[in-house]
């Protein structure tokens, strides 16, 4: 998977209907959580991306037992083979470090290698590791691995210092096994943290304060098996809805929870896109000239991280200049590079993108570094005269279910042209 080439023929309208696939950043910590139970869990509308075929791999390597089936996966954690998460499966995806907090609860003992993941900036741990010892644990740095051993976790009171989404589900999980009551505050509220929610009492687990910041575990003995149907992918609806922007394209986006993207709705209503909601469908018309905009990124409800890069394609193509500003991650602009290989003009100020509106792109040989950006170099090609070819385009499937395929069916030109 790893030397994946796409090829995009730019200046085709997209029209039709687009289906939204499972979230991936919640399959992600859902999958962690089937070390909390030795019970089956069966997880529905499940996003066959590479990171998702990753943790389960993961799982597999330390005892789980089970199988991918049709946007489906059935799992269960018996017994602990080996508490070792392979360096491999832990440099391909950050979501490893999900795992330490359901078998330190579980099992009293985790060996994950320190994550991997996007080069989109200092991904740190500090909040996460600081609860897991607050509750008892004892972690120290192995090599290249974070050990970690308790005999059994302890409720706290913890307010996360910063907004962190893995750190606040890293914890949850671990506090559902705890020895009495855990109170967390200052905790994500994004949708995948939820819907985590959802699944943990699903298995038995006794929560309160879920969708805000304060949220209260008692913890219990043991929890059982499930059947859970994952939430849909906000940042792939978010993509597919920027993409019915551009001009000449009118797209259908089924499948989602509007509510999901209530900050991505009010920019692009902003810049006058005309886009109509239903009860789980967004209907995008491009065409018209759209007014630049003045966005930051910040924790749910604002808006996401995960889609400033493809807001910033739509940017280049916007009235005037825009500026887009970045307050998660310190390194999260690598797509502004490439865009402007493509003729765009975005210049970094800081933690400021300034974008240049009305640029006219022509196809170029891009790279691609992470998740995101893939997706933004994607919607650049897809606008740009003639040929664009994304090098390291692995990237995108890590995250995306099938995009080319979606995108071909939607009347793109564009194909893998190495795999
Ligand atoms: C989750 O990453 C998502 N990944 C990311 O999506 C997303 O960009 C991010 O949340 C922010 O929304 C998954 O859910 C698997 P954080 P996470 O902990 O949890 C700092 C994608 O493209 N921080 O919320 O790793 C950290 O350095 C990915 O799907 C600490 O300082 O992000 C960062 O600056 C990319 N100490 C900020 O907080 C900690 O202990 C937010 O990080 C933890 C985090």
């Amino acid at each position: 998977m790893q030397n994946i080439t796409i090829s995009i023929r730019g200046g085709k309208p997209l029209r039709g209907n687009v289906a939204i696939s499972g979230a991936k950043n919640a399959t992600l910590p859902e999958l962690a959580a089937v070390c909390l139970s030795a019970e089956t869990i069966e997880f529905l509308n499940v996003p066959l991306v590479e990171d998702v075929k990753v943790m389960h791999a993961a799982l597999g390597e330390i005892g789980a037992q089970g199988e991918i089936g049709d946007n489906s996966i059935r799992v269960a954690m018996p017994v602990l083979r080996s508490p070792l998460v392979s360096l491999q499966t832990a440099r391909t995806t950050r979501a490893s470090v999900l795992l330490l907090g359901p078998l330190l609860a579980r099992h009293g003992y985790a060996k994950v290698s320190f994550p991997g993941g996007c080069p989109i900036g200092e991904r740190k741990i500090n909040f996460h590791l600081q609860g897991l010892e607050r509750m008892g644990a004892e972690i120290h740095a192995e090599d290249e691995y974070i050990v970690a051993r308790c005999r059994r976790l302890k409720g706290i009171e913890y307010d996360f210092p910063g907004k962190t989404v893995t750190g606040t589900e890293n914890l949850l999980m671990a506090a559902t096994l705890a020895e009495g009551t855990t109170v967390l505050g200052n905790c994500a509220l994004e949708p995948e943290v939820t819907d985590l929610i959802d699944l943990l009492k699903e298995m038995g687990a006794d929560i309160s304060g879920s969708g805000s910041e304060t949220i209260v575990v008692r913890g219990q003995t043991g929890l059982h098996g499930a059947s859970h149907r994952v939430i849909p992918d906000r940042i792939e609806a978010g993509t597919y809805l920027i993409a019915g922007c551009f001009a000449g394209n009118d797209i259908h986006v089924l499948g989602v929870e509007p509510e999901h993207l209530g900050s991505l709705l009010e920019i692009l209503r902003g810049m006058g896109a005309d886009i109509t909601v239903s009860a789980r469908e967004f209907h995008i018309k491009g065409g018209k000239s759209l007014a630049p905009a003045e966005v930051t990124t910040s924790p749910y409800p604002g808006f996401p991280t995960d889609l400033q890069a493809q807001l910033t394609t739509l940017l280049t193509q916007a009235s005037g200049v825009s500026r887009v500003r970045e307050t998660i991650f310190n390194d999260r602009f690598h797509h502004a590079g490439e865009l402007n290989r493509l003729g765009a003009e975005i210049k970094i100020e800081g933690d400021t993108a300034v974008i240049k509106g009305q640029a006219r792109l022509r196809g170029a040989a891009l790279k691609t570094t992470d998740l995101r950006a893939s997706a933004a170099l994607v919607l650049g090609g897809l606008i740009a005269e003639g040929k664009t070819i994304i090098q390291n385009s692995y990237q995108l499937f890590r995250g995306y279910e099938n995009m080319p395929d979606k995108l071909q069916k939607l009347g793109a030109d564009i194909k893998i042209i190495q795999g």
